[in-house]
């Protein structure tokens, strides 16, 4: 029983070293921000700004915004020294094969989906949103039916699975969002959120911000399983608003940045990763933090927080102050800017997919290769058909609060990986070292506790529920069948403490 056989790096770096799959060290900080902003702004400031705002932090809510980034900050110092330890593409899962073990490598895959299919779901969900909205905007009005999930007045959320197929076709076919397409994209979802910001603030309400921290209240629809755990933790009865409301918010709109771990995976491609690694994530963070701080103070300024609309609101925010025309452009910027996130998510999740099928992880014909096209087709289209369903079926913010917890135990483990390999593998060449060990990464996994205890008891359970699924399916399958324990060629961890 060795649960925590490592994957030597020697090993992971053969298993991608055919010459057409290395990668040129061609990023500079900026391209490395501009990915990050690319990935990170999407639902989050869409769609979930006018649910924490309306239901939870009130006009406060850039305050939850700006602590979520404080949170981010600190993993990603983390993150950023994991990615770069195994000079291997891949994500936090690789990296994790390579240096603790097995069984928390697979953990930690098996914990990405949350955060990659998952998140995808989300965001098609948020798209479909504005994608309604803009159909209004054109005079086409979807039932209420086919365009909202069931607990939401509708039955089944057509645009969503429609968006998640397209965009597997799309994977399965193998093509890639160029760099260039990629800054356009930035360009205009950037230019969407300025336009909110300073057309918006001619409509803005100084009334609307009183009380700028409304005083908490009672919720009591939100009782039993619904109540943040660390309510229940002490005893109080679930409130909105308050800080406890901001910190409840904090915990919900933290999905507004998840995408800058994507960033830390190019750590192989940075041209100066020392340098360039932590301008790329801390800068991404910084600009969308300062972005989403100024669009949800404004829009929350625009209308009274308990009029916001929860599924296209900073558009709708322009149609409450009779400004149509700017919300067709927020709208058609919104549409095109989810788009991206959506491809970039499930990609990075069928790239998973492909590193745990090539360790034997999980079946190999998971991961086989279409002869034409050069893409892990069957793994992209069994996820995207389960993306799809889920995005069809299942209410926005209970996805996210799913993909955050899992988000963040990701986080809590690479922190604490990056401690535990300070000791067992100091020699392993860092090209970026995360500043003042031990104190960021312990700032970092308590700072990822408090945000998850702020997530109702419903979603730690589905949590649990989840982690014991992997567990069971890594028993029966990936811990007979690993590769590594086929070819004998595992490193004891301890070797080198
Ligand atoms: N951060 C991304 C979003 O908000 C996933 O859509």
């Amino acid at each position: 029983m060795n649960l925590l056989r490592t994957k030597s790096v020697e090993q992971s770096i053969r298993d991608t070293e055919e010459p057409s799959h290395r990668l040129r060290r061609e990023l500079s900080a900026l391209d490395l921000t501009v990915f990050g902003v690319g990935v990170i702004i999407g639902t989050g400031i869409f769609v979930l700004t006018g649910q924490v705002a309306k239901d939870k932090a009130g006009p406060a809510v850039a305050l939850s915004f700006i602590l979520a980034a404080v949170v981010c900050g600190l993993a990603a110092l983390c993150y950023a020294e994991f990615a770069s330890t195994v000079p291997v593409a891949g994500s936090a899962y690789t990296f994790s094969y390579a240096t603790i073990g097995e069984f928390p490598a697979w953990i930690i895959g098996w914990d990405l989906i949350l955060e990659m299919a998952l998140g995808a779901a989300v965001v098609s969900v948020g798209w479909s949103g504005y994608f309604a909205s803009l159909l209004d905007d054109i005079g086409i009005t979807l039932p209420s039916a086919i365009a909202d999930p069931p607990g939401e007045g509708g039955t089944v959320n057509v645009p969503a699975i429609c968006l998640v197929l397209l965009v597997t076709a799309l994977l399965v076919l193998g093509v890639k969002i160029s760099s260039r397409v990629n800054a356009v994209v930035v360009a205009i979802k950037v230019s969407v959120v300025l336009l909110v910001i300073f057309a918006g603030l001619f409509f803005v309400k100084g009334a609307n911000y009183d009380p700028f921290i409304p005083p908490s209240e009672p919720t009591p629809n939100v009782e039993g399983l619904k109540a943040p755990l660390i309510q229940e933790i002490f005893g109080s009865a679930p409130v909105s608003y308050g800080w406890l409301g901001i910190f409840a918010a904090v915990a919900i709109v933290f999905f507004a940045y998840i995408g800058f771990d994507i960033v830390a995976t190019a750590a192989e491609e940075a041209r100066r990763p020392q340098r360039d690694l932590p301008i790329g994530l801390i800068g991404s963070l910084i600009v969308t933090a300062v972005l989403y701080a100024a669009v949800s103070t404004v829009v929350a300024g625009m209308q009274n927080y308990k009029q916001l609309s929860t599924e296209a609101p900073l558009a709708d925010a322009f149609k409450a102050v009779h400004h149509p025309a700017f919300a067709t452009v927020v709208n058609v910027g919104a549409v095109i800017g989810l788009t991206t996130v959506v491809m970039i998510l499930l990609l990075g999740q069928s790239r998973i997919f492909f590193a745990m099928g090539r360790d034997g992880l999980m079946p190999p014909w998971l991961s086989a290769v279409h002869p034409r096209f050069g893409t892990p087709y069957r793994s992209t289209i069994l996820m995207g058909l389960i993306v799809a369903v889920l995005a069809g079926f299942i209410p926005l913010s209970e996805l996210a609060e799913l993909v955050n917890i899992g988000t963040l135990f990701a986080f809590l483990v690479v922190s604490l990986a990056v401690l535990i390999l300070r000791r067992t593998r100091p020699d392993l060449p860092r090209s970026f070292r995360t500043p003042w060990v031990p104190v960021i990464p312990i700032l970092s996994v308590l700072a990822c506790l408090f945000v998850m205890i702020n997530l109702p008891i419903e979603t730690w359970l589905r949590f649990i529920v989840w982690m014991i699924v992997g567990t069971v399916v890594y028993a029966a399958y990936g811990y007979r069948n690993s590769r590594l324990r086929q070819r004998g060629d595992d490193v004891p961890v301890k070797h080198k403490s």
